[in-house]
């Protein structure tokens, strides 16, 4: 029978978009499936000397998983645990099925497909004690704004996982956490998602869901300063202490947006809160989304133009060298609400990223219409090349 128009994928909309094939293998035998291209064939190496899903542009879809390890799960059976979960996220990235693989077919188009894995204080220390980096923990508490759930914070392993496609990203899950159920219990799981790959020009900045650009000041893309503030490299002269070389650390907060209230203003004041228009995103006192701004620059009344309390004259960095990665993903739950998936990477989080929290919960305008009510914080090892495991390095 031939498909009917609903069956049929839709087309991407990308320029050059061409249907090719792919295919997934469980134990050699291969499932044939259409696959287009390139979004569907896209992959994002899972080997290297830096975990994927960090600086990788980000995808449309994203799944961060937090584990438990099990009491018995001593430093053994996490090496165990952390080779099976590498070796099957190395196939599925690569759009390969993993060796227990049910349903290969849903392998078999990744769409750029990374797993990430970060470390919780606990697993560390049940590897070796002696890696535990201070700031691995809870973040001090910020009681002027915080709200926080236990059903969305803390973990001991997290496997975060980001693709284009959000079949098989949910494959990958299913896959994971398979693997992972004897050594370890899934403490929470939280989605996000930004728009679809195609939709906007590539290089746009990211909209959160009210409707501001989001990540304008990130560090640009392979360069020195990125190096630096995500991985480290040569930030000692700054003060900041890289965990470990090629890894950097994971803050995520879930923070609602109380869209309601935030409704209730203006285009003016809601441009105010942040100090940028919410059209193109440019500073108030600029033009184009990536103009410096102007602190200093006073309105007719006198006023600064960028509110002092607004979010991004609290948010700016006092040591440009310090910075952290924006790298956020938007919830909308329905009844349990909407928000941000706010997700920093940074060498230190003690150096870069609490000194920034403290100020915005002392002050920043934005706090009327944000609650933060989930916070996790994880060291993410370095890559792996192929042969090993991804968090080899603290077995050594
Ligand atoms: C900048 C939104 C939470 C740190 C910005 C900008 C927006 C924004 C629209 C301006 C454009 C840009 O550079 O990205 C939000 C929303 C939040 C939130 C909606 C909560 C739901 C946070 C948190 C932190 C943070 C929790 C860190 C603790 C920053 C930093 C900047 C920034 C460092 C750049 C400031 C600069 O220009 O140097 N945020 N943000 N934000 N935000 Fe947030």
């Amino acid at each position: 029978p031939s498909a009917s128009p609903s069956d049929v994928m839709d087309d991407t909309g990308l320029e050059g978009a061409e249907p090719g094939s792919g295919w997934a293998e469980p134990g050699g035998e291969a499932a044939r499936v259409a696959v287009s291209s390139p979004v569907g064939t896209d992959t994002v190496p899972f080997h290297g000397p830096r975990q994927a899903g960090v600086d990788t542009p980000a995808q449309t879809h994203a799944l961060f998983l937090a584990l438990d390890l099990e009491p018995g799960t001593d430093r053994e059976r996490i090496g165990r645990l952390l080779r099976l979960l590498s070796d099957d996220a190395a196939r599925l990235t690569q759009g390969r099925a993993t060796l227990a693989d049910t349903e290969p077919e849903l392998a078999a188009a990744p769409a750029r497909l990374t797993v990430t894995f970060g470390f919780g204080p606990e697993l560390v220390r049940r590897v070796k004690p002696t890696a535990v980096p201070e700031w691995l923990g809870p973040l001090p508490a910020f009681p002027e704004i915080d709200r926080l759930e236990a059903r969305f914070s803390g973990g001991d392993l997290l496997l975060q996982i980001c693709g284009d496609d959000r079949v098989s990203v949910a494959h990958a899950r299913r896959m994971l956490l398979k693997v992972a159920r004897p050594f370890a219990g899934l403490r929470w799981s939280q989605e996000g998602f930004r728009s679809a790959r195609g939709a906007h020009p590539t290089g746009t900045t990211m909209r959160n869901l009210f409707g501001q650009v989001d990540g304008t000041a990130n560090p640009a893309a392979e360069t020195p300063h990125l190096d630096r503030v995500v991985w480290g490299v040569g930030a000692e002269q700054v003060g900041i202490s890289p965990w470990i070389t090629d890894g950097t650390s994971l803050v995520l907060r879930r923070i609602d947006m109380l869209m309601d209230t935030w409704d209730e203003l203006d285009r003016p004041a809601k441009e105010k809160t942040i100090g940028r228009t919410l059209g193109t995103g440019a500073p108030l006192t600029g033009e184009a989304e990536g103009d410096a701004p102007d602190f200093a620059a006073l309105g007719p009344a006198g006023f600064p133009v960028i509110p002092e309390d607004s979010h991004l004259a609290r948010a700016r960095m006092d040591v440009p060298e310090y910075g952290m990665l924006r790298r956020g993903y938007n919830y909308d739950d329905g009844p349990t609400g909407a928000g941000l998936l706010f997700a920093a990477y940074q060498a230190d989080v003690e150096r870069q990223f609490v000194p920034v929290q403290r100020r915005l919960a002392e002050s920043d305008r934005l706090n009327i219409w944000t609650r933060p009510v989930g916070s996790a914080v994880f060291a993410i090892p370095p890559g792996c090349a192929e042969g090993g495991f991804v968090g080899d390095v603290l077995f050594a």
